[in-house]
């Protein structure tokens, strides 16, 4: 464990720990003195996606833990696992400024130390979209999953904080929280976007200035189907039609675009209830996703995620 020395405006110290050791002490002591305990899980490389999230999680919670763990798990063959953007102590600091007091930074061997052999796998709702097998496959969600409940293992929260931005994430994780009974709240927070309407993405610092222009498109279909809904459209293939054509841009490679029931992922006959768009792209080689959710159920149009998935 070492306490991160850099000066701090409100003097509150942060405590890096690698250990479930450590870990579970602090967690343990913060709970006996009363305190709710929230953990944000993330690999690191912090922008103010993951910092909303810190935001949430100090409004909330007596003592906030930000796990930082590149999880190799979850990376595929050939994905950007050993560019991935690393930088601990540039982390925690940011972390700490948003309120966390510890940063969870533990090591490849204390996740999966010699003999590991458990995974967790959440059949349909991980193997669609993303998952599917000709985007990054089951195997990237069984990572996910797995790493998620051993972080929420490792920590015991009171209360778990995700972002929507990855949506299917985030319904995984619901799922498997209630088939494995892990007694956690989870929290989805909206997707923070750059003024541009960018998401952001720890993958946005591979673009160049032009394949970030490109990137927008990803926005732009998602409001195109939007504003196609708002128009009346109501068949889920000519609202995918709608958006697709956004991406039909040079230096942009659409991987998949779905309309889906935001509930369970399942397709859509008719636009009803909450509609998920989901979209992943090409951009200059760097893989992107954003999303949105319609809700359809209400009068009139309105979308947001808190707490649909
Ligand atoms: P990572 O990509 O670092 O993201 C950590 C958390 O930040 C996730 O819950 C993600 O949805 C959220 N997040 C990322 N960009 C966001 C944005 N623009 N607005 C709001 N939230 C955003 O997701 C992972 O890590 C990993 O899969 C993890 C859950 C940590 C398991 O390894």
């Amino acid at each position: 464990m070492r306490e991160l020395e850099r000066p701090s405006t409100d003097n509150q110290a942060l405590l890096l720990v690698e250990t479930v050791a450590e870990l579970r002490e602090h967690v343990a002591r913060a709970r006996s003195g009363g305190r709710r305990v929230g953990l944000v899980p993330t690999m690191g490389a912090l922008h103010d996606g993951h910092l909303s999230l810190v935001r949430h999680a100090s409004a909330d919670c007596g003592l906030v833990v930000v796990s930082v763990f590149v999880n190799p798990s979850q990376f595929g063959a050939g994905e950007d696992l050993e560019r991935y953007p690393r930088d601990l102590d540039r982390d925690a600091a940011l972390a700490r400024e948003e309120g966390a007091a510890l940063v969870f930074a533990p090591s490849f061997d204390e996740v999966y130390p010699h003999g590991f052999a458990t995974t967790v796998e959440v059949a349909g709702l991980g193997d669609t979209l993303c998952g599917a097998p000709a985007h990054r496959g089951p195997a990237h969600f069984r990572g996910v999953a797995t790493v998620v409940a051993k972080l929420l293992n490792m920590c015991g929260p009171d209360v778990a904080y995700f972002g929507a931005k990855d949506f299917q994430q985030a319904i995984v994780i619901r799922r498997l929280v209630a088939d494995l009974n892990i007694p956690v709240r989870i929290e989805v927070c909206p997707t923070v976007r750059d003024r541009d309407g960018l998401a952001l993405s720890s993958r946005n610092a591979y673009l160049s200035s032009r394949e970030r222009e490109d990137a927008l498109s990803l926005k732009c279909a998602l409001d195109a189907a939007e504003r196609a809904i708002r128009d009346g459209e109501s068949d889920p293939r000519r609202l995918a039609e709608a958006a697709r054509a956004e991406l039909d841009r040079p230096g942009v490679e659409a991987e998949y675009v779905e309309v889906v029931s935001a509930r369970d992922l399942t397709p859509l006959e008719r636009l009803e209830g909450e509609v998920l768009i989901a979209i992943a792209a090409r951009v200059g080689g760097v893989r992107l996703i954003d999303n949105v959710v319609v809700n359809l159920t209400q009068e009139g149009v309105s979308n947001g995620c808190r707490d649909r998935c």
